[in-house]
């Protein structure tokens, strides 16, 4: 099948840089990206510095690439009508009421999507699963697609996101492997075979994998909680290194040394933040209960309670540190995105240290680089008992002056060359070491 027309549904994280990277790849195909917010798309339609992500090198990809073959849209019902493949790339957050609140994924913006395809399309389709979803959701998406329309039909594929932000660009361009998966009928092989073709035009053959729809669903949530998995393990192990000496550093490198283990993702923190790791886990473990599985429910849930230990752990030392009290302590916060590079702040360790210091009568001030001011401010709102006394800094000097303590929480490399002076640093990502120390 020969695809002219793509349409991605969510300008997101996921849907903006992956769609700019497909149309920089293939001049010969449309593809446009639309989105029921019309604030984003008029962003994403503006001015190259003020995209409304902040992605290394995505800028000029979007530069290159749009109003050549590279379109933002608010019109929804348009845009799949003339689209032979459409990507759904909505977000899908944790449920916060119903069944398996707090745990199951919340499919309501992916079940609206379905249900507008359904009603603008007028000829056959190929839908793409691109967010994350529980296994089987691909019966879902079909049943409601076939309920609201007559003589159409729709292949469903899966075809998981495995870029991190801040490395969006470069891990879209060399992907370690791209997943699709379908159905094993012809019909659903010819789909993915479309779908291959579309990578093929920049990723080698051998890293496009192909597999039926459950297991490319399922290996998503699985990637994740692996990564997620070595982090919380060594961040396990860093509690244990101080009570006896032992440096997390040093572990962490000899342990990474044995090729069977390998170095990447053993980094200790105050704990692992973003949209991804928590949200997939808590569904891999609703998932499990679902089955029946109680055991591996409970060895994944393990993992995200770790990550909440990690991050009560390191405010806890902080309040201890001052004998327990934080009332008129002067203490700087440096960084509010889950990790360098990005503007993202969901599940940031960052916003739990700051709010159990906040809760503690810490004196709070708060700077990042490049996460917007009113973004903060926005959180710190939601706060229970917020005073509007806590001090969000457009720009921090190289010099810092005096504050009971400084607290590192994003590893932006600007940190780095600061001159602390007198401080007292608490390091959640123990680059700092050597001045820690
Ligand atoms: C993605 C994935 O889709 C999610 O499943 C994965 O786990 C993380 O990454 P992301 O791109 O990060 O989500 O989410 P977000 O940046 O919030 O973008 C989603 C976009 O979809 C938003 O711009 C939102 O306005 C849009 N949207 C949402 C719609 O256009 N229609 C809807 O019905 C709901
Ligand atoms: C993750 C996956 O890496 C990606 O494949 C998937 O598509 C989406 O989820 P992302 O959340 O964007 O990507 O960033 P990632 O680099 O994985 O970092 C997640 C969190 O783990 C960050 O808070 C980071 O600081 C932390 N981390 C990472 C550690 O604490 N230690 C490490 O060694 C690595």
């Amino acid at each position: 099948m020969q695809i002219k027309n793509i349409c991605c549904i969510g300008a997101g994280y996921v849907g903006g840089p992956t769609m700019a990277v497909i149309a920089l790849k293939c001049p010969h195909i449309n593809v446009t990206v639309v989105d029921a917010n019309p604030d984003k798309i008029k962003a994403w339609n503006g001015p190259l510095d003020k995209l409304p992500i902040y992605e290394p090198g995505l800028a000029e990809v979007v530069g290159e690439a749009r109003g050549r073959n590279l379109f933002f849209s608010d019109d929804i019902p348009n845009n799949i009508e003339k689209a032979e493949m459409i990507f759904m790339a909505v977000n899908t957050p944790t449920k916060t009421e119903g069944e398996g609140a707090g745990m199951a994924a919340d499919l309501r913006y992916v079940e609206t999507c379905a249900r507008d395809i359904a009603k603008y399309s007028k000829s056959d389709k190929i839908v793409i699963e691109k967010s994350t979803l529980p296994v089987r959701t691909a019966e879902k998406i079909k049943e409601i697609l076939e309920e609201n329309s007559t003589d159409i039909h729709f292949e469903i594929l899966s075809n998981p996101e495995f870029l991190a932000e801040g490395t969006a660009i470069q891990d879209l361009f060399k992907s370690d492997r791209v997943l699709i998966g379908g159905d094993e009928t012809q019909s659903g092989q010819k789909a993915v075979q479309a779908l291959v073709d579309i990578y093929s035009n920049w990723i080698p053959k051998e890293k496009i994998l192909t597999t039926n729809v459950w297991s490319s669903e399922l290996a998503k949530l699985a990637s994740n909680a692996m990564l997620a998995q070595r982090i919380s393990s060594i961040n396990s192990l860093s509690a244990l290194c101080e009570k006896t000496g032992a440096n997390i550093d040093e572990l962490s490198k000899a342990i990474g040394m044995d090729h069977r283990i390998g170095p990447h993702f053993l980094k200790a923190s105050v704990g692992f933040g973003g949209s991804c790791f928590q949200k997939d886990i808590l569904n891999l473990v609703y998932l499990c209960k679902h089955y029946g599985l109680d055991e591996v429910a409970e060895y994944w849930h393990q993992v995200v309670k770790i990550n909440d230990y990690q991050k009560d752990r390191f405010a806890q030392k902080i309040i201890d540190h001052f004998g327990g009290d934080l009332k008129n302590k002067k203490i700087l916060i440096l960084g509010w995105a889950f990790k360098a590079n990005t503007n993202d702040i969901r599940e940031s360790p960052a916003i739990d240290v700051s709010k159990k210091l906040y809760k503690n009568g810490a004196n709070l001030e708060i700077y990042d680089p490049i996460v917007e001011q009113n973004k903060i401010y926005k959180v710190l709102k939601s706060w229970e008992k917020f005073k509007n006394d806590i001090i969000i800094k457009q720009n921090q000097s190289s010099e810092i002056e005096f504050y009971d303590a400084i607290v590192l929480l994003t590893e932006w490399e600007v940190f780095k060359s600061y001159n602390y002076q007198s401080n007292i640093i608490f390091d959640g990502r123990y680059f700092l070491r050597k001045i820690y120390e």
